[in-house]
């Protein structure tokens, strides 16, 4: 493909973008396909000629489109954001038109030194302790990564490998082997799947600590739990705290916990995945307690700054660990300028050798929308999700189960668990909005997550009068069946509440 031709294929394609994220309202959030429907549309075989750009953009319309769950529609309300903003996607157009590699400053010093720049905007942004900027000079920084996932297996990874040395240090008697398979971490059942994970793949068995009644992890807990490990011999190495848990957006206590992991010689990480956000927020600025006692931190900017999809802030308040881990080097990744500066060389502080340039849509996306730009989107998140608990909290038939917080609302229909089991079944079927389950002591809830590109208050009413519609129906169809004896009556009395 020439250049001319790609300039019109690439502004075809910046139309059909615009077009589709314009009108995305129109679509069913979710799709109306089966397993495998494109399987069965598309060519077995890769083309043998080349096809025309229009041919391909069409088929982007006809095979593609129709098998998109949409995430940026305001009708999102799954799992937790994944942002999107015109800027954002200008800006990984430009990362992609650059295709370079940023592992080591001299395969691209602006890769390098942009990351550098907005990991410390970023981290000035939400207020985070000094030691974890670049510019402090000292040994912390911020990086760029992939996931949450990469992020807290990184910090599992360099936990165990400062543990296995400390303890070496300490015991040189024991053997590595031994003392790698006594380490043990730590984290909350409300915690994410990908912490267990992390675990597995960073060979450090994670304890899985049940929350307490605010489906949180405190220090008392952990402190508990590493006593009881300590006297069978294993060796504490990290904890792994939540704040914003995926389940109910909770958040541990930092500080307690902060405290036993310092005692006890062990690794803090905190994932913030969704909540870190906030941070940013006078409103949230209780968040920032205990901090100062993180050793590592990660969070999804593609979650709530408009950022697209993929970009994780990772902190370290100690970089020097996770280089003195990961640290491989060959002859052809060297060169005059390792280790002359203060800047770092990011392929020490992440799993993969090669790296996008992930920072130049963050500079783009940020300088477009500036700070207030972006603390307006966040309060916006909240202003939509208080509107929706407003009208959860005016229905007697629905109840909260958990403390609003941020863009997160948790509720249920009140009675048995099949109501709430049966409404979500109900409302995924008719696809015009989206939202998951999650349950907490015995009681599963439906969570409402502000999402999708510039969500607005008539998609919230939108939301809730879908609700509001197939709530009625369920309960109408139930008492009409009369199949209100295994919930004691209570489907009768609020199907009549319905009516009224
Ligand atoms: C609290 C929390 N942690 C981690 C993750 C996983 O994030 P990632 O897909 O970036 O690995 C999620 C996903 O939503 C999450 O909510």
């Amino acid at each position: 493909m020439d250049a001319e031709t790609f300039r019109e294929f690439g502004k075809a394609a910046v139309d059909f973008i615009a077009d589709y994220l314009e009108t995305i309202r129109d679509n069913d959030v979710l799709p109306s396909v089966a397993p495998g429907y494109l399987l069965e549309q598309l060519p077995k075989e890769l083309p043998e000629k080349g096809e025309q750009w229009k041919d391909v953009l069409q088929d982007v319309n006809k095979f593609i489109k129709p098998g998109l769950t949409h995430w940026q529609s305001p009708n999102f309300h799954a799992f937790y954001p994944t942002g999107c903003s015109y800027p954002s996607i200008v800006g990984e157009m430009l990362s992609t038109g650059f295709s370079v590699m940023g592992f080591n400053w001299m395969s691209s010093p602006a890769c390098t030194e942009l990351e550098v720049v907005v990991m410390d905007w970023l981290a000035k942004f939400f207020k985070l302790p000094e030691h974890f900027l670049h510019s402090s000079k000292g040994p912390g920084g911020g990086v760029i990564q992939g996931s949450s996932s990469e992020s807290v297996l990184i910090a599992v990874m360099a936990a165990r490998e400062q543990a296995v040395r400390r303890v070496k240090a300490e015991q040189p008697e024991l053997s590595e082997g031994d003392i790698r398979a006594r380490l043990i971490g730590y984290s909350s059942d409300q915690g994410n799947s990908c912490i267990e994970k992390a675990g597995n793949l960073g060979t450090i068995p994670i304890r899985i600590l049940p929350a307490d009644k605010n489906q949180i992890l405190t220090g008392a807990q952990l402190a508990a739990a590493v006593k009881e490990d300590l006297a069978k011999g294993f060796i504490p190495t990290i904890c792994i705290a939540t704040m914003g848990a995926t389940g109910t957006c909770a958040h541990d206590d930092l500080i307690s916990l902060g405290d036993v992991c310092e005692k006890n010689k062990m690794w803090l990480h905190v994932d913030a995945a969704y909540a870190g956000a906030f941070l940013a927020l006078d409103e949230y600025a209780h968040l920032r307690r205990g901090l100062e006692c993180v050793d590592s931190l990660n969070y999804n900017v593609h979650k709530s700054l408009l950022i697209n999809f993929e970009c994780t802030a990772m902190w370290l308040r100690n970089a020097n660990h996770i280089v003195d881990s990961f640290n491989v080097d060959a002859i052809y990744l060297k060169n005059k300028y390792e280790g002359k500066s203060d800047l770092p060389d990011f392929r020490h502080w992440q799993i993969p050798l090669g790296r996008r340039f992930r920072a130049l849509k963050v500079w783009v996306t940020f300088r477009i929308y500036g700070a207030e730009g972006l603390r307006n989107h966040l309060l916006n998140h909240m202003r939509l999700s208080e509107r929706f608990e407003e009208r959860v909290l005016a229905d007697d038939r629905l109840e909260i189960v958990a403390k609003r917080a941020m863009g997160l609302v948790c509720f249920r229909v009140k009675g048995e668990n099949k109501l709430t089991v049966d409404l979500l079944q109900r409302i995924t079927e008719h696809k015009k909005i989206y939202m998951v389950p999650s349950t907490f002591g015995g009681k599963t809830f439906i969570r409402f997550a502000v999402c999708g590109m510039q969500p607005k208050e008539q998609d919230v009413d939108f939301a809730f009068e879908e609700i509001d519609t197939q709530l009625t129906k369920l309960m109408s169809e139930l008492a009409a069946n009369g199949e209100d004896t295994w919930s004691k009556g209570k489907i009768r009395r609020l199907a009549e509440q319905a009516e009224v």
